[in-house]
């Protein structure tokens, strides 16, 4: 194993020559040096690995440079719209530009809706250096999942070529930067060059640009003493059909936090996913508290709604009780009040979306959740709103992760509570007590 690690060394080790071979007295560049060298440690691996070596694969290592640009991604808010949120956002910057030391991953999380994206593409846009953000594609599959995550790291995934070819490739200088790693087959189980240890002889694109982010991470490192940050936003996206590449993003970003190579930061908005993930073992080198981005302050929805968006104050205030603070509601409403719609039209619009989302949770009346509903909207109404996630087991003697995915209600990882899904949800409920309340 340590032949692997020697290999990587060299294999990034500037390409200088040299005239002089010392044995033959031949004149050899010196990168052929550096092939014959690995051509020997290769088969030194070999020998004393009682040839159980299956194959030797090439893990392409994306651009360096992607890296020390950092992705700085564009918030799709406009400027003039933008309420700034300078608490969250510098909090964020922080975790963004850690220092060398940092051995935590991170995870934020909030309700859908709540401006998470947005003040993370901020942070990172103002960090740039070193910040890598990856949205996860709606509906993904392996497929497009591995090409998203490999665009945004600009890796190309050129065919996999025989050892000597790559070998020939980075000696030669053609692909500077890339081609610069790679890990052996061993016994049907894979090592990369850092003996990270993948039970699979065969890796999947987005396996492999993992594996390649994590080999350039360690050069990042090397070159800037700090690591680099990866944010995976939209995580939820991959529950529940995706739960492995969730649980290896997770493994890897506790590796990559133990061995302070690099931060990984996950941003979801399903109260299930930080509930996974706090369940696993990987969770121990998670940050705590978790960062949890919530709803516009009454003051702050009134700068937005007067100011960003000219609504006059009357609007805004009745506008405010309908959706409460929740950035993704706000726009909409506003949206349509700044189109002429009447105060009473949006009401409807967004009560027909409500009644939609209880539909799906199957708990408007003579529905089969529709009694343990009504358990919870008295405990809750009664509690402030806020309810800790064991009182929900005990009232309903039913778990509660399969209440919480319908957007009625919503749970918070930090202090693993339970609150109405959003003020809208509350109104309707209160509009409609005779169904919910009595
Ligand atoms: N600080 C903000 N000021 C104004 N509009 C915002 C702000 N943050 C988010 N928005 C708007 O609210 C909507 C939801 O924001 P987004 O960041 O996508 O939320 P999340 O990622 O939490 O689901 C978007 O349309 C966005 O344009
Ligand atoms: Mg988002």
């Amino acid at each position: 194993m340590k032949r692997t690690t020697l290999l990587l060394n060299q294999m990034i080790m500037p390409r200088e020559s040299i005239n002089l071979h010392t044995n033959t007295g031949i004149k050899i560049p010196y990168n052929k040096r550096i092939e014959q060298d690995l051509r020997h440690d290769l088969s030194v691996f070999i020998k004393e690995n009682n040839n159980k070596i299956n194959n030797v694969f090439d893990i392409q290592i994306p651009d360096l440079k992607t890296l020390e640009k950092g992705t700085k991604p564009e918030a799709d808010v406009a400027n003039e719209e933008l309420v700034k949120r300078p608490l969250v956002v510098e909090h964020l910057k922080r975790i963004f530009n850690p220092n060398k030391n940092v051995s935590n991953y991170y995870m934020i999380c909030g309700e859908h809706g709540t401006g998470k994206t947005t003040l993370t593409k901020i942070a990172s846009k103002e960090v740039g250096k070193g910040v890598i953000y990856f949205d996860v594609p709606e509906n993904p599959t392996i497929e497009k999942f591995g090409m998203a995550f490999g665009k945004v790291l600009n890796f190309t995934f050129e065919e996999h070529i025989s050892f000597t070819a790559q070998l020939i490739n980075k000696i030669l200088g053609i692909t500077p930067g890339r081609l610069i790693g790679f890990g052996i087959i061993f016994d049907n189980k894979a090592f990369d060059p850092n003996f990270s240890f993948i039970e699979k002889p065969r890796l999947e694109k987005w396996e492999r640009v993992l594996e390649a982010f994590k080999c350039t991470s360690t050069l990042y490192k090397k070159k800037y003493g700090k690591p680099p940050v990866i944010i995976y936003d939209s995580i939820s996206l991959l529950i529940p059909k995706y739960l492995e590449i969730l649980d290896t993003l997770q493994d890897g970003a506790k590796k990559g936090a133990d061995e302070r190579k690099f931060v990984a930061v996950f941003v979801s908005s399903e109260g299930s996913v930080p509930q996974r993930m706090e369940q696993r073992s990987a969770s121990s080198r998670a940050d705590k508290p978790l960062i949890e981005i919530g709803d516009l302050s009454k003051e702050e929805t009134m700068e937005y709604l007067i100011k960003k968006r000219g609504i006059n104050s009357v609007e805004a205030e009745r506008l405010y009780d309908l959706v409460g603070g929740r950035l993704v509601n706000l726009k909409s409403v506003a949206d349509k009040s700044l189109a002429g719609q009447s105060f009473e039209d949006i009401k409807t619009i967004v009560f027909n979306n409500i009644f939609n989302n209880f539909e799906k949770a199957k708990i408007n009346p003579n529905q089969k959740n529709h009694e343990i509903a009504k358990i919870i909207i008295r405990a809750l109404l009664n509690s402030n709103n806020i309810l800790h996630v064991s009182m929900l087991r005990e009232l309903t003697k039913v778990e509660p992760n399969q209440l919480l995915e319908n957007n009625v209600f919503a749970y918070h990882p930090s202090n693993k509570t339970v609150t109405f899904q959003s003020r809208s949800i509350e109104f309707y409920i209160r509009e409609n007590a005779d169904k919910f309340i009595k």
